[in-house]
């Protein structure tokens, strides 16, 4: 399987892969079809995200598009990180092999269901 220099990187050297003590938001996702797990934390001020990190029980890919979109979405507003999409996270890391992309999907929705978990938990009155 070919994958990019960036993957390499990012698998090897994983940015924010740290349980967050004292998230604002987490998010627990699951490939039902590999069993692979990821979880991101994130930090929430006026609405963007300061600080954001990431466990994964998974594969190199995984591990690759979790620490990318780390950084992707850190100092994004919440709305602009809504919009990051699994195929964002891949150009970003140059591509992915075709049997590949599902594994950036757990990051995308990890992130989707941190921000979800935020706005349940501090919903305004
Ligand atoms: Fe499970 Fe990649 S094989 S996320």
């Amino acid at each position: 399987m070919n994958y990019s220099e960036k993957v390499m990187d990012h698998f090897a050297n994983p940015r924010n892969c740290e349980k967050m003590e004292d998230p604002d938001g987490v998010g627990t996702v699951g490939n039902p079809t590999c069993g692979d797990l990821m979880t991101i934390y994130i930090k929430v001020e006026d609405d963007v995200i300061t600080d954001i990190s990431f466990q994964t029980f998974g594969c190199g890919a995984a591990i690759a598009t979790s620490s990318m979109i780390t950084e992707i979405a850190v100092g994004k507003t919440l709305d602009e990180a809504l919009n990051i999409s699994r195929n964002d996270v891949a150009e970003e890391l140059d591509g992915l092999p075709p049997v590949k992309m599902h594994c950036s999907n757990l990051a995308a929705d990890g992130l989707k269901a941190a921000i979800e978990n935020y706005y349940e938990t501090h919903q305004q009155s």
